[in-house]
């Protein structure tokens, strides 16, 4: 990768920065100045600004605890949006993994790996999305064959795939496990069949579960087993 690249990447400088402080000889490799912008950065190079080692830039992962009134998207005129919680350098570099809609909390997975990302969000890897849903009727228990079946949801030429659901006390409330991620679908698949969606919230994706310990608005990195999880 190149030098200049390397650091704007890691760091929160911009390239203009970086070149300035190549230039005035703050920066090294492997302990010697370099006066380059355009060097390549080989792997096991130690790359130092001001004598403070600058680490690769390596793909980062994180979960979010959506709250309601923030928009899934990197800008929004109106709205803040997810990646306004998130403090971290190059933040604009990030990827929301399946997004959630305005009034929706809950689990929000963000990462710079577009792979991952595509393994999560890809409707062929069957990446199970738990959530909890609120509904304004009581859920008929016909339901649970019907999601099973899949339901044809307006506008879509297929059924959806088949859903698990499972209706508690006192019987407005369930929680659905789908494997898409269309547009709208799970308020879609209860209108599908006669009711309405009042709350929403996801809980899970794949393996990886909201951490309890996190308020709304607040994240924290994945660790090396969540992030693996997504295969
Ligand atoms: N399904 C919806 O309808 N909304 C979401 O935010 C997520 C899934």
């Amino acid at each position: 990768m190149r030098l200049d690249k390397y650091i704007a990447n890691s760091t929160a400088l911009s390239r203009k920065q970086v070149h300035r402080a190549v230039k005035s000889g703050e920066v090294c490799i492997n302990g010697k100045a370099v006066s380059k912008f355009s060097l390549t950065v080989a792997e096991g190079d130690k790359v130092t600004l001001d004598g403070a080692e600058i680490k690769r830039p390596g793909p980062r992962y994180f979960m979010l605890h959506k709250p309601k009134g923030y928009v899934c998207a990197n800008k929004d005129e109106e709205h803040g949006t997810v990646i306004d919680l998130i403090h971290e350098v190059n933040s604009d570099k990030l990827q929301i993994a399946g997004r959630l809609d305005i009034d929706t909390s809950g689990l929000v997975l963000i990462t710079d790996d577009g792979q991952w990302n595509h393994r999560v969000t890809s409707p062929k890897k069957h990446c199970e999305k738990v959530y909890h849903v609120v509904c304004a009727e009581k859920i008929d228990p016909s339901c649970i064959e019907q999601f099973k079946q899949g339901v044809q949801l307006e506008s879509e030429s297929q059924l959806t795939l088949p859903a698990s659901l499972s209706i508690e006390e006192p019987g407005t409330q369930a929680s659905l496990c789908i494997v898409e991620g269309k547009y709208h679908q799970v308020k879609r698949m209860f209108a599908a069949v006669g009711n309405h969606v009042n709350e929403l919230h996801r809980h899970s994706i794949g393996s990886i579960t909201l951490d309890p310990t996190l308020a709304e608005g607040e994240y924290r990195p994945l660790n090396t087993a969540e992030i693996n999880s997504i295969l």
